[in-house]
């Protein structure tokens, strides 16, 4: 292979450091580091294990407590069980902890019940959205999404039922971190025997220190730094860009197992897809391993995994084997892998964004920060000197961006904004922002809401404004349930909520081809587009299948599926609550296509000549993606609406259903080029 890495410091580029001639030709297979402790004596050799008194000690005397520790130090898996331990569950409070990730929330919880020596969904749960493993009885460490514990306010507003609340994470700066630290503030004014503690990896922590500072309460709030040993990390940087990083990852990953010495192996990629293909282009190479190589198991590391493929991840890599994890950015911060000795960065991260004059929401690929880069680095660190593999050269790691802005800066806010407003938080000018949203993406929410009906001309929630906050969706779908009544079509419109919500609901079934499952696929193929073929899959599956079996012969995921039942029942309790009828459209489709507008009114595209689409707004370059039903074919009306949008190389749409353009007319916003070049 062709790659030449170099090393800043000890050469200079040209010299090939591909550090084969630095290991001694004995390959020593990866031992498990902590196999043979017990699990209290492994709970004792974390680094944050030697300040738990002081820990708790600053838990009684102080209101918010700042604490700052490396990855891996102990952080989400033990201070909760301190508090616990405590006594701070007492009578029936909870302690909470917060993940900004689905997948680090369960991961978490498993190791943590584990370590308590309880049944997952007892003493220690979690909760995220749809999914609820906890008893409202028994639980006493709960690990939920930050998005849940924010929408617990909405129906407990002093969130009286924990005792210690701990805001995970924090130097994510998810959108709903950030809400639930301005709400938390709030609550601990009125409610200041609630403990808060916020915790994250990184150093600049003086600025939540600030946040919870002020006249009013001048030493409430306190920083605990956990020291923790880092092993020194090597860094090496490719000499020239790739043009396709995922292939990169998989050859670096190859020639680690070949040439360096013992440790698992960590590649960063930005998502599934990615990872995908790049455990693929590995298991390619696998026949060709050299008998003396350890043998390499690759494995994958995202949110789409259920929870046994996730606990393969942590399992210690047997004598012989080594580990390649290939993973989205959740093993960066979220979680701690042991044995990790190779890092191998792609420099990539996907993002939220949004363009608040178009009012367009996607998920970008964009280079990741210097903050982000030097913590993946990190992870190779943690148990031994490692290295870390960056997969671009180093003048693009001068120009990263020093770490990327809080997602409140660069989201859509209508829903957040709606749930405020739910929340009595009239005057967003005084509530507390930690970083306030940029005015331009607040203005633009208010008034999408105005024009929906959801807030009224006095800035007030309007009653379905209301009901529409307490439903565990966007707004947009949201809205799209609540209109059903008008459009006749409930049962229909409730199933497609339901399974918009999950992902990768077609799959290529393990051994069959990808044209047959293609095959089995078009089976389900609506004309109108992918959500009402979305919604003959769920049909057929809820009559004929509900077997793993029945999923497999027509390439759809099992799990996936059943996640899709379970939300729409939760669903339709928001629906009866609402008394929203849960009518069937009885076949007419035109119906059900005119009450998808109603929620997607915001994403409207029009095809063009070259098979591309336009986006309604800010006339964008749209293509489709190669998994929709429209992928080769021109919608007969040459209009669509579509669920979310993806930039990567290009901008790719998902989930698009034919309309005509009259129907975007209706809703909310004028659309200047709606009437424009119908070609
Ligand atoms: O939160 P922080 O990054 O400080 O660390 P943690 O997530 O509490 O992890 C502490 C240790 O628990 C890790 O170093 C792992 O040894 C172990 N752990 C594990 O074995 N399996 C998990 N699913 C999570 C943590
Ligand atoms: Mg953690």
């Amino acid at each position: 292979m062709s790659l030449k890495f170099w090393k800043p410091g000890t050469a200079g580029p040209g010299s090939n450091l591909d550090r084969a001639t630095e290991v001694e030709g004995n390959l020593v297979p990866s031992a498990p580091l902590y196999s043979s402790l017990s699990i209290q004596s492994q709970r004792e050799r974390l680094p944050i294990f030697k300040h738990r008194q002081k820990l708790l000690y600053c838990v009684e005397q102080f209101g918010v407590i700042i604490v700052v520790g490396q990855t891996g130090c102990g952080k989400t898996t033990q201070l909760p069980q301190y508090l616990y331990e405590a006594g701070w569950a007492a009578e029936g409070s909870v302690i909470a902890c917060t993940q900004p990730r689905r997948v680090a929330a369960t991961s978490v919880a498993t190791r943590v019940a584990a370590e308590v020596g309880t049944i997952l969904g007892d003493e220690v749960g979690y909760t995220i959205r749809f999914e609820d493993v906890s008893s409202k009885e028994r639980t006493r460490i709960l690990y939920m999404t930050d998005g849940m514990l924010f929408r617990e306010t909405l129906v407990d507003p002093l969130l009286s039922r924990y005792s210690a609340i701990m805001i995970d994470e924090a130097h994510e700066r998810s959108v709903y971190t950030d809400l639930l630290l301005g709400v938390l503030k709030k609550i601990r004014r009125k409610r200041p025997s609630l403990r808060l503690i916020v915790s994250s990896a990184t150093l600049d922590a003086t600025a939540f220190l600030d946040y919870f500072t002020d006249s009013a309460t001048p030493n409430d709030a306190t920083i605990i730094t956990l020291e923790g040993r880092m092993y020194p990390v090597e860094v090496a940087y490719l000499q020239e860009p790739v043009p396709d990083y995922v292939r990169t990852a998989a050859e670096v990953s190859w020639n680690i197992n070949l040439r360096q010495g013992p440790g698992d192996i960590l590649v960063f990629l930005t998502g599934r897809d990615e990872i995908e293909r790049c455990l693929d282009e590995l298991s390619e190479m696998l026949p060709t391993l050299p008998k003396n190589a350890p043998r390499l198991i690759p494995l994958a590391l995202h949110a789409g995994l259920s929870t046994d493929e996730q606990l393969k991840v942590f399992e210690p890599a047997e004598r012989g084997t080594r580990k390649v994890i290939v993973s989205t950015n959740i093993a960066e911060a979220s979680v701690t892998i042991d044995g990790i000795k190779y890092v191998v960065d792609s420099g990539y991260v996907k993002i939220r964004t949004y363009n608040p004059t178009t009012a367009l929401a996607s998920l970008s690929t964009v280079p990741t920060s210097v903050a982000s880069a030097t913590q993946r680095a990190g992870r190779a660190g943690r148990t031994a000197p490692g290295v870390c593999y960056r997969l671009y050269p180093q003048a693009a790691f001068e120009s990263l961006p020093y770490s990327t802005p809080p997602e409140i800066t660069r989201v859509d806010m209508t829903t957040s904004i709606l749930q405020l407003k739910s929340l009595g938080i009239d005057d967003l000018m005084k509530f507390e922002w930690v970083s306030s949203p940029p005015a331009e993406i607040v203005l633009r929410a208010l008034e999408g809401l105005v024009a929906a009906g959801m807030i009224g001309e006095d800035g007030r929630l309007t009653p379905i404004g209301q009901q529409v906050a307490e439903c565990p969706v966007e707004v947009g779908i949201a809205r799209m349930l609540f209109n059903s009544k008008e459009h006749r079509c409930g049962e229909e419109i409730l199933t497609i909520a339901a399974m918009t919500a999950v992902q990768d609901v077609f799959v290529i079934p393990e051994g069959a081809q990808g044209a047959l499952a293609e095959l089995e696929r078009r089976k389900f193929t609506a004309e109108e587009g992918d959500h009402l073929t979305l919604l003959n899959a769920y049909n057929a599956f809820t009559r004929y299948g509900r077997s793993s079996g029945w999923c497999k012969s027509h390439a759809l995921s099992f799990r996936a599926m059943s996640r899709a039942v379970s939300i729409r029942a939760q669903l339709k309790k928001y629906m009866q609550r609402f008394k929203l009828p849960l009518e069937s459209c009885e076949g007419d489709a035109r119906r059900l296509r005119r009450c998808l507008v109603s929620g997607y009114w915001r994403n409207g595209a029009r095809w063009v000549a070259d098979g591309t689409y336009r986006s309604v707004r800010g006339n964008k370059v749209l293509h489709v993606h190669p998994t929709s039903v429209l992928f080769t074919r021109k919608p007969r009306s040459g209009w669509v609406i579509f669920h979310e949008m993806e930039e990567t190389k290009k901008t790719q749409i998902r989930i698009l259903t034919e309309i005509e353009p009259d129907w975007l007319v209706d809703h909310g916003h004028k659309y200047d080029n709606a009437k424009k070049g119908t070609s």
